[in-house]
């Protein structure tokens, strides 16, 4: 796929996803006020939108309608949304910027901040089910086990935890690999697992999504660790050096960032080559895996 209609593919499927994040919460004013205006302010801040559009992608890959798929990617791009709101509290990683603005308990104040960030998975969860229960199928449910799975008690949830508990302590590589598998990888694998699944891919198929998923994942935080260091705040619209701030393990610090860059690439590679082994349907995937891998911000 040329760049050229890689980005344009990218950028068309951004602006279906906004259209349809802006639907998802209401913006009346919500009793106690702000709680609404809090969520909608990180939820329609921008972002990659990497996750629905891995969904997206996937269902299209394997023959579904994007319609079918969309509120499974707004759900998945509403708990992503959580969990920034969330990892940027004091009592994480006290980050005061995210996608080019004060982050929510700056604005909003914490409390505030944690209850947007419960709705958002709240909502998540509801607007999920309500797929389900409009048309009712096993391949729908298991979508939205597998975006569950990836953001709970087996996936992003266990990273975070993990991550959280270890700060300022010196990991081995075991160990930080079990926190990028979860924190991060977990939930992009789910995104794939969904999409493949709501367009009828067979199971071997779903796995091998998954599969890929889990590699685009690892690449995609080594990524966010190497960036933390070599980018600007304007750039990435979060803080940069929040890692050595929070004396965070990374690969940065267990290898540098060149050896570390070569790490990513092998990752993004094995899921290269499993989307050059599904041929054309997955030609974007394996070109916005690419991208990824290349990715400045
Ligand atoms: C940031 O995710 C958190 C990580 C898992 C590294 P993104 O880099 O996808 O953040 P947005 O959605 O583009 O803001
Ligand atoms: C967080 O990793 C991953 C999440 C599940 C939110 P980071 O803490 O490195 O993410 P950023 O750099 O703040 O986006
Ligand atoms: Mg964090
Ligand atoms: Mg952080
Ligand atoms: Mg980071």
């Amino acid at each position: 796929m040329e760049h050229t209609d890689l980005k344009t593919k990218i950028e068309e499927y951004c602006v279906y996803i906004e259209n349809a994040l802006e639907k998802c919460i209401p913006e009346q004013e919500a009793l106690p006020p702000d709680v609404y205006e809090a969520m909608r302010y990180s939820l329609l801040a921008g972002g990659k939108r990497l996750r629905p559009m891995l969904v997206l992608a996937a269902c299209e890959a394997m023959g579904g309608k994007r319609e079918e798929a969309l509120p499974f990617a707004c759900a998945i791009e509403m708990i992503h949304t959580y969990s920034l709101i969330h990892d940027d509290l004091p009592a994480m990683d006290n980050d005061d910027y995210r996608r080019g603005r004060p982050t929510n308990h700056k604005v909003y104040g914490e409390a505030m901040a944690i209850l947007a960030g419960d709705g958002l998975l709240h909502h998540a969860m509801e607007t999920m089910a309500a797929a389900c229960v409009k048309a009712p199928s096993a391949e729908r449910a298991e979508a939205m086990r597998a975006i569950a799975h990836g953001a709970g008690i087996y996936g992003m949830l266990a990273g975070q935890a993990a991550d959280v508990a270890l700060e300022g302590k010196s990991l081995d590589v075991k160990t930080l690999d079990y926190i990028h598998l979860n924190k991060t990888a977990a939930m992009i694998r789910g995104a794939l697992e969904a999409g493949a699944l709501l367009g009828g891919a067979e199971a071997e198929t779903v796995k091998g999504f998954g599969l890929a998923g889990q590699n685009i994942g690892l690449a995609f935080q080594i990524i966010d660790d190497i960036l933390d260091v070599t980018s600007t705040t304007e750039e990435l619209g979060k803080p940069v050096h929040s890692d050595e701030k929070n004396q965070k393990t990374t690969y940065v610090t267990l290898f540098g960032v060149e050896e570390a860059r070569r790490i990513a690439g092998r990752l993004s590679m094995q899921a290269v080559n499993f989307w050059k082994g599904q041929g054309e349907s997955c030609a974007f995937l394996l070109a916005l895996t690419e991208y990824l891998t290349d990715r400045t911000y």
